[in-house]
This record gives structure tokens, C-alpha cells and sequence, in this order.
């Protein structure tokens, strides 16, 4: 790959001056005053710089641009290699990591299990997973500690279809230990840092030692899962029955990083999400009030309205190969490109009042300016659990009606990072009357 020249860095849309290490430290711990900081001073493109990523990375967030970054073509700019740094544990043939006719191959795969009718039958068991989980909070609850369980617990059953409680046990005490590995920042630092194995009390031996452990377990699932099918009752069995082009079924390495793939990217994304629903509601009891009288509609717009203000991803990423035009900006190779998800879904001009929570937002009949509202990215890339990670918001939050809650502490919560997800910097805390 082409990287861009020291001239053609200097020609890059404005950003901040702050040295990289200033730019990844606000990125990290507020990252949406950040982000809006430098979209109040720069405007709309803007470049940043943090070890987030080894290239500057130019943000675009008005809906023409945002088009433009999502139709770049896979050749030009791959997602996958922006996602490098989850290959040690997604694998090399995970749908995050890959790109071109592979990568479009393997969506077409893995969004079978997720259309309609199919999905619709998971529904009951998500929500019996919910009902259960909400029918011990009493008093403060940290939601998103606890939405990290519901959607671990979900994901183990309900996508990897865990049956007994020794399977899910298991698998659930080493998935723990994988991503305790790499959700605390200074352990992905220190890993970034030395990615190599140390032995086994280091902390990438440790994470390697964790995930050898959770695919030894996944496979042994999986063996039992062919010996003995449940017949639909799991994305797994789903997984299971797909045929390749040339009819022949999925190898056992294939559906174990897929498994992964829709683990890594609906585990922490849907948590952080629900997290922020309880943060949300919890400030706003009129909402809560009209939650409860059960139209799915107003259930429905207060999912999108949670996504659209409080995106659990930032930004959706793109490493160029080749230069490029973008929004009228030529980009050289070498640089990222992202559309970037909460600066378009804060944008005053296409949100009036955009920091507000205000589901009612979405029955007015008018609809969102295409573009405009982008929580799951878009284009070959756009999330592949899309409807998956909705139906779950949908049937916890009608769960969740059913509780009485106030904040924990009546200040709004911040945003900070958590490993790639944006969440409650204290948790969503609420109290559960
Ligand atoms: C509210 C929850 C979720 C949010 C906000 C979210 C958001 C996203 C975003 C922004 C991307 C990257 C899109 C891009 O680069 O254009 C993505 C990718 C992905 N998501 Fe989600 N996601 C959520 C839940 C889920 C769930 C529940 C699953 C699986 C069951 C899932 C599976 C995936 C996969 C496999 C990809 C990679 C797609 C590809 O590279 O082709 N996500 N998601």
C-alpha cells in the first residue's frame, strides 16, 4: 500500500494540533465532546490523529459525504483492514476481517439466519432471558455491567445455541476471561504494545490462553450441535444448514469464526446500547410512562432514538489504498476515511434539537433524510446483525417496562470508550424502586 507523503498529510482536511497521544486520550475517555469539539471548530470534514489507528483519519458526517464513504468500493478501500487488531481472536477467515468478493461471499452466508420468520422465533426466548434478569433488580443497579450478562447470556444461547447450564457455563466462564483480556484500556495498550507472547502471565499470553480455551469448547459444542440438531432453535442450527455455492456445508473452523464474528460484534455493541436506554429513560420518566402503556410503535421509536443519540460505534472506517474524491476533498492513499456515526446523528441541520431525547421524533411522519441516521454504518459492510441486535433492544426495553427506575445521580452520564464501544462512563446506574 501506498502511504500518503508528508506533503500530501499536510494538504488533509483541518483538525486538531494536539499531539496524537492528547487526540487519544479525549477520543478514549470523551469521546463525544471530542468529537463534537472538533466538528464545532473544523467543520465538516475534519482529520484527527490517534494510536487508535496508524493513519490520520478524516471524519465525514453530512449525508452526501457519508453516501460517498459507504459506495467506496472494497478494492479502493477495505473495511477489514481497519479491524485488524480483532484477527487475533476473530480469525483469519472472520467476515470482520476480510474484504472484496470474499467478505460479500461470506455476508450472504451469514445474514441468511437473520431474515424474518426465522428471527421472529427467537424473540420469545430473548424475552424470557430478559424477564428473568429483570425479576432480581432491586435497588442500584450498574445496567450496563448487567446488560453485559443478558447479552452474553443471549448470545451463548440463543446465537451459539448453549443448552444446559454446563455448556453455558463453560463457554460463558471463557468468553469472561478472552475479552477481561481486552476491555480495559491499559491492557489493550500494553498488548498493543507487545503483541507477542510473554508467557502465560502476560497479557497477550493470557488472552491467548483464553481464547485457545474457548475454541477448544466451541468445537466440542459444535460437534455435539451436528450429532444432534435443534432444529432452528439456535442461529447455530441456522449456521449449520447453510451450503456454500458449490453445495457443500460449512467446516467446523468456518462456523466457529463466524460464531465469533457475531459474538465480537453484537456482545458489547447491544449492551452498551441497552446501557444507554436505561441511562436515557431513566431521565426521562415521561418516557417511561408512555413505554409502559405497550405500543410497539412508541417501542420501536424509542429504539431508534436511543441509536440515534447515543450510538454505541462512532465511526465506521475505511482504509485507502488509492486516493480519492470525497464530498469534492481529494484523500490521498494511506489515510482513513469514516463516516462518522455520532457527529451525523448529532447534526443540528438534519436533527432540530439534536441532542434531545425525543422518541416522538419518529412518529411524526417525517422521515429521517436518508443518510441521516446511520447507528449500524452502511454499505457491504453495514452491520450484518442489524435486525438481530433491534429485535433483542425491543424485546428487553418491553421487558424493562415494566420496571420503576430513576438515575443512580441526576446528572446525565458521559460518554467514554470501552475497548470499540462508546459507553456510560458510570455504567447507566439506576436505582429500582
Ligand atoms: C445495537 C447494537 C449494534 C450496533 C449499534 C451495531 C453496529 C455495527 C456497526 C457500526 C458496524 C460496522 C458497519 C460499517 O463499518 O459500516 C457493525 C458491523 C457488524 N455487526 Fe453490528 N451492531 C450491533 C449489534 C450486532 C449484533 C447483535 C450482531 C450479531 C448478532 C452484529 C454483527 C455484526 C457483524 C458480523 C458486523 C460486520 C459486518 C461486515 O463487516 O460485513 N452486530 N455493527
Amino acid at each position: 500500500m501506498t502511504s500518503a507523503t508528508s506533503k500530501e498529510v499536510r494538504t488533509l482536511p483541518p483538525g486538531p494540533r494536539a499531539p496524537a497521544l492528547w487526540q487519544t486520550l479525549a477520543w478514549m475517555s470523551r469521546p463525544g465532546a471530542f468529537l463534537q469539539g472538533v466538528h464545532r471548530q473544523f467543520g465538516d470534514p475534519a482529520t484527527i490523529r490517534t494510536y487508535w489507528t496508524e493513519e490520520p483519519m478524516v471524519l465525514f458526517s453530512g449525508p452526501d459525504a457519508v453516501r460517498e464513504v459507504f459506495a467506496l468500493p472494497a478494492a479502493i478501500a477495505p473495511a477489514g483492514q481497519s479491524w485488524e487488531f480483532v484477527r487475533p481472536f476473530a480469525g483469519p477467515h472472520s467476515i470482520l476481517v476480510i474484504d472484496g468478493d470474499e467478505h460479500l461471499r461470506e455476508r450472504r452466508l451469514l445474514q441468511k439466519p437473520f431474515h424474518g420468520q426465522q428471527m421472529r422465533a427467537l424473540a420469545p426466548m430473548i424475552a424470557e432471558l430478559a424477564r428473568a434478569e429483570f425479576a432480581t433488580w432491586r435497588g442500584p443497579v450498574n445496567t450496563l455491567e448487567r446488560m453485559r450478562a443478558l447479552t452474553l447470556e443471549i448470545m451463548l444461547r440463543v446465537v451459539c445455541g448453549a443448552r444446559d447450564e454446563r455448556e453455558f457455563e463453560q463457554l460463558h466462564a471463557a468468553v469472561d476471561d478472552a475479552l477481561e483480556g481486552v476491555r480495559s484500556l491499559p491492557r489493550v495498550l500494553a498488548m498493543a504494545v507487545v503483541m507477542k507472547d510473554l508467557g502465560p502471565r502476560s497479557p497477550w499470553g493470557r488472552f491467548r490462553i483464553a481464547v485457545e480455551r474457548f475454541d477448544a469448547l466451541l468445537y466440542e459444542l459444535l460437534a455435539r450441535r451436528r450429532d444432534d440438531p435443534d432444529d432452528g432453535a439456535s442461529v447455530l442450527s441456522l449456521l449449520v444448514g447453510q451450503r456454500d455455492e458449490d453445495g457443500n456445508p460449512p467446516t467446523d473452523q468456518h462456523l466457529r469464526d463466524q460464531l465469533v464474528a457475531l459474538l465480537m460484534g453484537g456482545h458489547d455493541s447491544s449492551a452498551a446500547s441497552l446501557a444507554w436506554a436505561f441511562e436515557r429513560l431513566a431521565r426521562n420518566p415521561e418516557i417511561q410512562a408512555r413505554l409502559r402503556e405497550g405500543d410497539p410503535e412508541y417501542l420501536d421509536a424509542v429504539v431508534k432514538e436511543v441509536l440515534r443519540v447515543r450510538p454505541a460505534l462512532t465511526i465506521a472506517p475505511r482504509l485507502l489504498l488509492e486516493p480519492v474524491q470525497i464530498a469534492g476533498h481529494t484523500i490521498p492513499a494511506g489515510v482513513q476515511v469514516a463516516a462518522c456515526l455520532w457527529l451525523a446523528m448529532r447534526r443540528e441541520d438534519l436533527w432540530p434539537d439534536a441532542g434531545a431525547f425525543r422518541p416522538e421524533r419518529w412518529l411524526d411522519g417525517s422521515p429521517a433524510r436518508p443518510l441521516s441516521w446511520i447507528p449500524y454504518g452502511g454499505g457491504v459492510r453495514r452491520c450484518a446483525g442489524a435486525p438481530f441486535a433491534e429485535m433483542e433492544m425491543r424485546e428487553v426495553l418491553r421487558a424493562a417496562a415494566e420496571l420503576d427506575f430513576r438515575p443512580a445521580r441526576p446528572a446525565s452520564e458521559r460518554a467514554r470508550r470501552s475497548m470499540l464501544v462508546v459507553v456510560p462512563d458510570r455504567g447507566g446506574q439506576i436505582i429500582v424502586d
